[in-house]
């Protein structure tokens, strides 16, 4: 099988943690990088052997012959960066959130569409066997019949420490709504299938450039079963992110992305086996689509499914 030729624009912690990925398939090359903060390109192209780098991604898509190109900009570049991209015909994978706004995401996704290209997006939880065993365990009947799903968001630090950057703590396109939660949007969407946004309330702190400190969302499947949404930051203790399936039969819990905890009607909660072997990573899956293979991918669709649950929650 050919290499495939991969270009990728922001160089952030995330758009370095991807490059690891195509790095450790066999199958992609890393043959150019963007960042508008040349010193950055300049230092991972030199990292990568000395590939080519740039610091305007139309001066990439304009030079290079590349089959992938991964945008890993800040959300609000989202659209225009991608656009360029599916404009050049090239197979396109984006962070999440898709978008900055709902039509834009909608935007995106007829255009790759249109395209014809392969569109992915970046959702890990769909590539993580607790994840994948959390779904399968919900199908095969382990909660009953859903009562409640919940998801609880707890941060001591927004921005947290590993994640310093200047625009994920502001109101224009940061806050953990966005960030994390939509994650778990995407996930009820892909497990439990449509949501309706019922009400919600943002904990908002005066300076409005600053995002949110807190959210309070009733949200509802579409056979009305009820999808809460609790969130804080700034608050004492450790960050823990929970999501429960609450059942006829029992609960389950998927808690701080990969540990697995439920309990039977009855019985204590407690810690379950994740007896799922790893899954395929998404770049696993990106390779295969390309070579026209069965794949499993997230596209711009879930992407935009998404994006109009999140829109609903912040609000702008
Ligand atoms: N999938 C996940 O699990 C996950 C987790 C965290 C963040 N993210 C997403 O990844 C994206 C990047 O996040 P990050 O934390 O790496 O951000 P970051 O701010 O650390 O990095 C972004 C990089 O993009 C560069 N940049 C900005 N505008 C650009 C442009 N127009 N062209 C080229 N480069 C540009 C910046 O100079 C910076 O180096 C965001 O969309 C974020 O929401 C995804």
């Amino acid at each position: 099988m050919e290499q495939i030729r991969v270009g990728v624009i922001g160089l952030g912690a995330i758009g370095e943690r991807l490059i690891q990925g195509f790095n450790a398939n066999k199958y992609t090359t890393v043959q150019a990088v963007v960042d508008t903060d040349k010193e950055r390109a300049s230092k991972m192209a030199e990292k990568l052997g000395g590939i080519n780098w740039y610091n305007h991604h139309m001066k990439m898509l304009a030079e290079e012959e590349l089959d992938l190109v991964y945008v890993a900009v800040p959300p609000k570049y989202h659209h225009a960066v991608t656009m360029d991209v599916i404009e050049k015909g090239v197979h396109v994978l984006c962070e999440k959130p898709l978008a900055n706004s709902v039509e834009e995401a909608k935007e995106m996704f007829e255009k790759a569409e249109q395209a014809g290209i392969i569109h992915a997006m970046n959702f890990p939880l769909n590539y993580s066997s607790p994840a994948n065993t959390f779904d399968q365990m919900i199908k095969e009947g382990y909660i009953g019949q859903l009562r409640k799903l919940e998801l609880s968001m707890n941060f001591p630090n927004w921005p947290r420490l590993w994640q310093q950057n200047d625009w994920v703590a502001g109101r224009e396109q940061g806050g953990f709504v966005l960030e994390v939660g939509v994650h778990f949007i995407q996930l009820t969407q892909r497990i439990f299938g449509s949501i309706t946004h019922i009400n919600s309330r943002l904990e908002l702190p005066k300076d409005t450039t600053k995002c949110e400190t807190g959210v309070i969302a009733s949200l509802a499947l579409a056979n009305r079963t009820p999808f809460l949404i609790n969130g804080m930051s700034q608050i004492a203790g450790t960050e823990r992110i929970a999501y429960t399936a609450y059942g006829t039969e029992g609960s389950l819990s998927l808690i701080d992305w990969g540990t697995l905890k439920g309990g039977k009607l009855g019985e204590e909660i407690h810690s379950i086996e994740n007896e799922k072997e790893d899954t395929s990573t998404l770049i696993d899956n990106l390779v295969a689509a390309i070579a026209g293979k069965e794949s499993h991918l997230y596209t711009f669709k879930d992407g935009y499914e998404a994006q109009i649950i999140l829109e609903k929650l912040r609000d702008k």
